[in-house]
């Protein structure tokens, strides 16, 4: 019997509902989905890899055919590597299309036989992004709802809370 195995690539710094969301519909359709975590990214991370491991291991334990683990390098490597057939990714809106579509003919042009899949997360989340997640909470906002409870207190572990305590008193 064929069997479909799938790699979910991202920085998940930090993990959102987003991802969540998307890691629950892959696991539906793939047999078997790998989170894999980038390790080198240009970006600098508030969350090292390790943690970032941590966090999604937490996520995912009810899943029984989802696994997480880093790469380095190109995806399409990894994904050769890891004997998948496709990449799974997320588009939130139009707006991530473009990014998408150029990586994605990229990587179909290094790995030809590496299928790029493309699913929507729930609409409660099309506009939850890592980035946003950082900033809000840096500044004091509420990220409850968009983020695993667990991720909420690893933030607050690690950004700093006078940055989040300096509200005006009203
Ligand atoms: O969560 P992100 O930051 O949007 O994920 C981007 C990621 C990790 C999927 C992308 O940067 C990636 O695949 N990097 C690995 C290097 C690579 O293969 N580059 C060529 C892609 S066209």
């Amino acid at each position: 019997m064929n069997t479909v195995k799938a790699i979910y690539p991202g920085s998940f710094d930090p993990l959102t509902n987003g991802h969540l969301d998307l890691i629950a519909r892959g696991a539906k359709i793939f047999d078997h989905l790998v989170v894999a975590i980038l390790k080198n990214s240009e970006k600098s991370p508030l969350f090292p890899v390790a943690e970032r491991v941590e966090m999604l291991q937490e996520a995912i334990s009810a899943f029984g055919n989802v696994t997480v683990a880093t790469f380095d390098g190109l995806l399409v490597d990894f994904a050769r590597q890891q004997n998948a057939q496709a990449v799974l990714r997320g588009i939130r809106a139009i707006s991530d299309y473009e990014y998408e579509m150029q990586m994605a003919l990229m990587n179909r042009r290094l790995a030809p036989g590496v299928e790029t899949v493309f699913l929507l997360p729930a609409e409660k989340y099309s506009y939850v992004s890592s980035r946003l997640i950082k900033s809000v909470f840096q500044l004091g906002g509420s990220v409850a709802g968009l983020v695993p409870p667990q991720v909420i207190a690893r933030l607050e572990a690690r950004v700093p809370a006078t940055g989040r305590d300096e509200k005006p008193k009203v």
